[in-house]
């Protein structure tokens, strides 16, 4: 079982769909059908979006949030968005390092941290997504790029900002792909990350990072996976989109799993 001394989190990672308007609809359906939920629900939507999603969601479980944002505080920067902004439009978080950021623009461990770090002084609560691609794990790199990740995404950070941080395991060949990571080996990555934090910035702090599992996650392979002791709770893509299969994670303990 995930541990119960440390918070669960299901959150949805909508990217690049739904207007505001269809934002607002979404939540208004979901709200009744996760009322008696346990685990905290965080949606993370487009820019567009935030302010309408986080009206709706206001006063309720779910938190609203962003996918992304710019690390410098205000300035000349045509088309970026600052941790500030979001925080007055109604975000409470914000996901960094998406492998989908880090791939598709370039953003590097020493950016990302830099967000990090804005994000943190702006009191928005960071979700830092790391993950290996297929051909780093088929050469045994796995550990070996969590590691480099997790220093250079968190470097300059206190113990208390690892507790109250948020870290998701995307392993690159599991997102989108329908090839979600089996329990046990996830379960080993998010170990392998709970201890490198511990030897870094001490277990105090390491045993309360929610740590969560991203790639193909589904109402059929929800529970298997939050079964294991260091998944806290999981980054859907595709199965947000739908409020009826995203509504089935967020009660994963209720379904009975096939894979
Ligand atoms: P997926 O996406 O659930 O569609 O694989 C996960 C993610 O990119 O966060």
């Amino acid at each position: 079982m995930a541990s119960q001394t440390r918070e669960q989190i299901i959150a949805g990672n909508w990217k690049m769909y739904k207007t505001s308007s269809e934002a607002s609809a979404f939540i208004r359906e979901l709200l009744p059908l996760i009322k008696d939920a346990a685990d905290a629900v965080y949606l993370a939507v487009p820019f567009t979006s935030i302010e309408a999603a986080a009206k709706v969601a206001s006063g309720t479980s779910i938190s609203v949030g962003a996918q992304n944002m710019y690390d410098a505080e205000a300035g000349a920067f045509t088309g970026e968005i600052s941790a500030h902004m979001l925080k007055a439009a109604g975000a409470s978080f914000v996901i960094l390092g998406h492998s989908e950021r880090r791939q598709l623009f370039g953003e590097t461990d020493a950016f990302i941290n830099r967000k990090v770090r804005r994000a943190l002084q702006e009191g928005l609560r960071p979700l830092v997504c790391i993950g290996e691609s297929l051909t780093q794990r088929d050469e045994g790199r796995t550990e070996e790029v969590l590691a480099q990740q997790l220093s250079g995404s968190l470097c300059d950070l206190s113990a208390s900002q690892i507790a109250r941080l948020v870290v998701a395991y995307e392993p690159i060949w599991a997102i989108g792909t329908g090839r979600h990571a089996t329990p046990q080996i996830a379960q080993a990555a998010h170990r392998f990350i709970r201890d490198c934090l511990s030897e870094r910035w001490g277990s105090q702090a390491a045993d309360k990072t929610v740590l969560l599992y991203g790639g193909s996650v589904k109402p059929i392979n929800a529970s298997n996976l939050m079964a294991e002791p260091d998944i806290d709770g999981l980054l859907v893509g595709g199965a947000a989109l739908e409020v009826d299969s995203f509504a089935q994670i967020v009660y994963h303990d209720s379904l009975v799993s096939g894979s």
